[in-house]
């Protein structure tokens, strides 16, 4: 391990080629399967897709899945000496997912104390150039991984929190909330997903479980309700065949709630 004086002096590096970026957005969740990573890669391409230079980051070691749901598993980033350069998915988005380095259907192992170098080795071989937004997918839950994540990551501009309608997933929000305070993180606000059903037939919105529970917390809680988006089973789709329903599917209930997210965004952090 190096010293104190080393490690200060690799931070002030990643800092500084980070320094490029203009807004750092952390995505958020209790625990895996809310959706973290199909809201992360759909704000990424929506933002994408309004003119704004986006980086992608998939950091969440136990499922970096954002190769998959962008059609770009298997893809090899160009690695130099000077570091690795992300995958271009469009002329004004880039990804950079630890999936790109994983073996097919390989668990990757990450032990205690190395993870965290093995996570700050990660984000600084990566050279993302200039960018208006960096959106980064994180490891569910709020322990050591997303706490190494934050502290790397240096300033970020705000935290989106992505939760379901039940009950128990509000014990996940409040979790989160903690740790963006205790981590000086600013919360863009809180997303629902998998609020609520579109139905195949009608494309009316049906409520499966109870909705409506986080946008209630948000309130009480003082904290921006960015909005909810419906279970619809083109998503599901979407994610799997690797097409983001902003840009395949615009039409879409999810879609439209996207893009409404997506201008908030744009609006709080202009
Ligand atoms: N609103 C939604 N409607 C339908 N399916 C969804 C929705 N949000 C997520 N999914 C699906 O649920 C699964 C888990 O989502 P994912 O984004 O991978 O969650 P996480 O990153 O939090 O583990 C994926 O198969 C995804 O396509
Ligand atoms: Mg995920």
């Amino acid at each position: 391990m190096p010293g104190k004086k080393e490690q200060d002096k690799e931070l002030q590096e990643l800092q500084e080629k980070l320094s490029a970026i203009k807004r750092r957005i952390l995505v958020l969740s209790g625990k895996g399967g809310v959706g973290k990573s199909t809201v992360s890669t759909n704000i990424a391409v929506g933002l994408s897709l309004r003119d704004n230079m986006v980086g992608l980051l998939d950091v969440d070691l136990h499922g970096p899945n954002i190769p998959n749901m962008l059609g770009l598993k298997g893809t090899q980033p160009p690695v130099t000496p000077e570091g690795a350069y992300p995958v271009v998915y469009s002329p004004t988005l880039k990804v950079m997912s630890i999936g790109f380095f994983a073996k097919d259907n390989d668990a990757i192992i990450w032990r205690g104390p190395l993870k965290h170098r093995a996570i700050q080795q990660f984000l600084s071989d990566i050279i993302w150039g200039a960018l208006d937004y960096l959106i980064v997918d994180s490891p569910p839950g709020t322990g050591d991984e997303v706490l190494s994540i934050r502290h790397l990551l240096g300033k970020v501009d705000g935290a989106i929190i992505v939760a379901t309608p039940q009950d128990v997933a509000l014990a996940d929000v409040k979790r989160s909330i903690k740790f963006c305070e205790a981590t000086q993180t600013p919360i863009l606000g809180i997303i629902e997903n998998m609020s609520g059903f579109v139905c195949p037939k009608c494309g009316e919105v049906i409520n499966i479980f109870k909705s409506g529970g986080a946008e209630t917390l948000a309130k009480e809680l003082n904290i921006r309700f960015l909005g909810r988006i419906p279970i619809d089973p083109k998503l599901v789709e979407a994610g799997d065949e690797g097409k983001p329903c902003v840009e395949y599917y615009p039409e879409s209930e999810p879609a439209k709630a996207f893009f409404k997210i997506i201008e908030q965004i744009e609006e709080i952090l202009k």
